[in-house]
């Protein structure tokens, strides 16, 4: 298979993880046979300093132009201390999405058994954790219009919300419920918000058309408190733009660092693959994140494309690398690995006979 990939690395650890990813990518193309053809464009702050603009036009283009993007972090402790700057280099995600029509953010949330002691959480709770997060990704509070009165003195931010756009990922949700353990939840405030009353009304119409999918609902105060609890209750978990944001750094908790979560944007036309992790902007430079967020997010852009057994191929090799603890800092104090030995062992094991190592059970 033909695949145009855009490469946005951005800022922070996001050039090293990216770096690890490509080499897996190009350790695929050459075990299956595949032709990707990688192009790099800058976002971020990165992009600010040599543009002036957070999502060059140029980089829009280029994504526009491929089959999918594969985006690092972005983010700088420069921005962080002044939350007023006009540009930061969040927006260049946010118009990214926008621009890209990226509606739904996918996250796996599973517990790795052999990382399970890494997890603060105790083993019994975690064991067996396998859920999805869909999270609008377009619309809500971070897209509606935002006012500051002339004195400075009041805010406000809108929070908007129309059927079609929640409509859209639902049906993407329930689909993928249907193909795993027929549980769908959906988190939402619907106790004081209105466009929350208004998912319920829009996601339970919806279920009609899904009547082997079981729908609950729970409120997102309570949805933080039980992804902790008993995470295992959980197969998809459907929710809005923000909650989504804090219910999945949250659900992050469970597999033992951020630095192993991985997660696809999708919409009509495009799709975009992203580490949710941050730019963690110490660690630039110093060869010690982990790039198995950014593998993993490869490995989903593979799926994406139907490259089944390709995606597998990574994982598999990802489960090795954790199994011989060629890990980064994150995952063990004492470790002498750093970013690009871990990447360069994943792309090594990166093997098209199957061993028959399932991920969670050995
Ligand atoms: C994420 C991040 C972004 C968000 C930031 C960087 C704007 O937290 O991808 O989850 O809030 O959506």
């Amino acid at each position: 298979m033909e695949l145009k990939i855009a490469l946005l690395p951005g800022d922070g650890i996001g050039p090293e993880v990216m770096a690890q990813a490509v080499k897996c990518l190009q350790a695929v193309e050459e075990t299956f046979g595949h032709n990707f053809i990688f192009s790099e464009a800058p976002v971020g702050a990165i992009a600010i300093a040599k543009t002036g603009n957070p999502l060059p036009d140029e980089t829009l283009q280029l994504c526009r132009d491929s089959n999918a993007v594969l985006f690092g972090t972005v983010g700088s402790p420069e921005y962080d201390k002044d939350p007023y700057a006009k540009l930061r280099p969040e927006q260049g995600l946010l118009q990214l999405r926008k621009k890209l029509g990226l509606f739904a953010n996918i996250k796996p949330i599973k517990a790795f058994s052999i990382l399970d002691r890494k997890s603060p959480l105790k083993k019994e709770i975690i064991t067996g954790t396998d859920f999805i997060i869909y999270r609008e990704l377009t619309g809500g509070i971070y897209f509606g219009e935002k006012q500051l009165s002339t004195d400075g003195t009041t805010a406000s931010d809108l929070c908007v919300y129309s059927e079609s756009e929640i409509g859209r990922i639902a049906h993407l949700a329930f689909k993928s419920a249907k193909s795993r353990n027929n549980k769908l939840t959906l988190v939402d405030k619907a106790n004081v918000l209105e466009t929350s009353r208004l998912w319920r009304r829009v996601v339970s119409k919806i279920a009609e058309s899904y009547p082997e999918v079981a729908l609950e609902f729970m409120y997102v105060d309570n949805a933080g408190m039980q992804i902790i609890l008993n995470p295992t209750q959980f197969d998809v978990v459907l929710t809005e733009n923000l909650l989504g944001d804090i219910i999945s750094d949250v659900a992050g908790v469970i597999c033992g660092s951020i630095g192993l979560l991985s997660s696809a944007s999708v919409g009509e036309n495009h799709a975009m693959f992203e580490p949710v992790h941050g730019s963690y902007s110490q660690a630039a430079g110093k060869n010690m994140a982990n790039p198995v967020a950014c593998i993993l997010s490869a490995a989903l852009l593979l799926e994406h494309f139907g490259l089944n057994e390709e995606a597998r191929a990574v994982q598999m090799a990802v489960y090795q690398s954790l199994r011989k603890n060629i890990v980064t800092p994150d995952l063990n104090l004492k470790t002498k690995y750093g970013t690009d030995q871990v990447g360069d062992f994943i792309a090594n094991n990166i093997t098209d006979t199957d061993d028959n190592l399932s991920m969670n059970n050995e």
